[in-house]
């Protein structure tokens, strides 16, 4: 998939216009089965002109000058490679605002809004300030989110990877939140033990929930290209639940909450967990768009 004539099936390289481009670039993908194609197209074609989708309309009749074009192709050959279009652009969009992206965290994805709509509504329920824990905050997107939206809140979050970390200091300083957010590195809730008991709110987290079993069945892009520690839930995609449950009552206040992103339809796995801790009350499981089980969310007893 090196030759140029892969992409462009003209004889000649004579200059095009952006519609003749779009084309071209949009059956490229498609040829070797990347989903989306035409869309990917236009958005990497936005990248190369700097422009809005709504502008490439406008400029469909136009010439796409050499080195546009040379570029261009340059990312269709990353996307051909099933590279995430977020990586390649370095941007994804979560609740509407934009966060920069890099291989070294997960692309924040539309279902994890459901995660912040729910702990958005627990913290509704206090009058007082809140002390917020994200466990694994990748990008940052739940942390930021949050301080973005309530501004009364503190939050600490943690993660495992370094590189992820500096993604999300980075994106906390885009949307001017960095003052509230603290970033720690490290495993679950070694960052944060001196804190010492009772000192959380809420303890918000989309952990890794792959089962490992099936890691090697993920798309393309998720497999080859977003970080493993992000994906790898243990055997049956549970450790992370199991560990958090056990240990997260200690560092909640009386009457806090826990929330957690599941993996589809997988509360009657979840569930089980939360209760046999003990810690806490039943469980309540909250639905994503596509009215799939996405959120499980439960109150400490004490
Ligand atoms: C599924 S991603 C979630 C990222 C981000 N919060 C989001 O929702 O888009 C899980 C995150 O947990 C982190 N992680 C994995 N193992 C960890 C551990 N033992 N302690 C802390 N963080 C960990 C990963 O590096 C990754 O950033």
């Amino acid at each position: 998939m090196t030759a140029e004539a892969r992409i462009v099936d003209r004889p000649d390289q004579r200059p095009v216009t952006v519609r003749t481009a779009l084309r071209e670039g949009a059956e490229f993908l498609s040829r070797l089965g990347v989903p989306g194609a035409r869309l990917d197209a236009e958005v990497l074609l936005c990248r190369v002109l700097g422009c809005g989708r709504g502008k490439l309309f406008v400029a469909f009749e136009s010439i796409l000058g050499a080195e546009a074009m040379k570029q261009f192709h340059s990312l269709l050959r990353r996307r051909a490679q099933r590279e995430p279009i977020s990586y390649i652009t370095g941007h994804r969009e979560f609740w509407s605002l934009d966060f920069d992206v890099t291989p070294q965290v997960l692309v924040p994805r539309p279902e994890t809004e459901l995660l912040v709509e729910v702990a958005l509504d627990i913290l509704g329920k206090r009058r007082s300030s809140s002390r917020i824990l994200e466990i694994g905050t990748g990008s940052g997107a739940i942390a930021v989110t949050l301080a973005t939206q309530r501004v009364e809140v503190e939050i600490w979050a943690t993660d495992l990877s370094a590189g992820a970390l500096e993604v999300a200091r980075h994106n906390a300083r885009r949307h001017a939140v960095e003052e509230r957010i603290h970033f720690l590195q490290g495993d679950l809730f070694d960052p944060v033990r001196h804190w010492g008991e009772g000192f959380f709110h809420l303890i918000v987290s989309n952990p890794p929930y792959v089962p490992r079993r099936e890691l090697e069945v993920l798309s393309a892009e998720v497999r080859n290209w977003e970080p493993r520690l992000a994906l790898d839930g243990g055997e049956d995609g549970l450790d992370f639940y199991r560990r958090i449950f056990f240990a997260g009552d200690v560092f909640l206040a009386g009457g806090g909450y826990v929330a957690f992103e599941i993996g589809a339809d997988r509360g009657a796995e979840v569930l089980p967990v939360l209760e046999q801790q003990g810690g806490y009350l039943p469980g309540t499981v909250y639905y994503d768009y596509a009215g799939r089980e996405r959120v499980v969310a439960a109150r400490k007893l004490r």
